[in-house]
């Protein structure tokens, strides 16, 4: 566990984990090529990129400086109104976008789809401001997990339904600064297996 003492340090973040999924490596790799896909289709086109707090600060991050077209970037924050830590696809705002995206082409940012509900929301959401493009890009997505079916043309990786924290993505708001995706040991979380919401 991580609360042995005042200090935590990596060491301790890293005798939790099972396993690392996704090294710092293949991550930043598959961020280059995503970058270059996005590049491609919007030659041209300023993007506004749309992160959603929390877990998409790193992802936000290291795809805006591979991308070389020109970017704003607005963050918004969701909850997930549900039982327990599955999302119910009832979401509420916490925090709304700064600016109006209509006329804009807008990307969402993601770091992982779960259920799909919260993307489905936040898709139809943001439709209804009348962008002039909307697209999405998830570094992870657990097709076993898939409660909805969301469009989505950028992909990193598609992974098994585990519980999965590091690179931006939590448990009870710990190990977000992880550089690699890893699987949290049992012993930590319970071993449900359900991601928290
Ligand atoms: C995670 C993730 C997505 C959502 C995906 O956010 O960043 O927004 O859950 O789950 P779904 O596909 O089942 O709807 P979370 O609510 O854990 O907040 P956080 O990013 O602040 O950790």
């Amino acid at each position: 566990m991580i609360a042995k003492g005042s200090a935590v340090d990596e060491t301790d973040m890293r005798a939790d984990l099972e396993k690392v999924l996704i090294p710092e490596e293949e991550l930043q790799e598959k961020i280059r090529e995503l970058a270059a896909k996005i590049d491609a289709d919007y030659a041209g086109r300023e993007i506004l990129l749309v992160g959603v707090l929390k877990g998409a600060v790193m992802v936000m991050a290291d795809l805006a400086r591979a991308l070389h077209s020109p970017v704003s970037m607005d963050w918004m924050a969701v909850s997930s109104y549900g039982s327990g830590t599955q999302s119910s696809g009832v979401v509420r705002i916490l925090k709304d976008l700064d600016a109006d995206i209509m006329d804009r082409h807008v990307l969402i940012v993601e770091d992982i789809i779960d259920s799909g509900l919260t993307l489905h929301w936040l898709m139809s959401n943001l439709e209804s401001r009348g962008p002039a493009s909307l697209g999405v890009c998830a570094l992870l997505r657990k097709p076993d997990a898939a409660k909805i079916e969301v469009d989505v043309k950028y992909i990193g990786f598609d992974i098994p339904n585990e519980f999965v924290i590091g690179y931006g993505l939590d448990y009870a708001e710990r190990y977000r600064n992880l550089p690699f995706v890893g699987t949290l040991a049992p012993h930590v979380y319970g071993g449900s297996g359900e991601q928290e919401g």
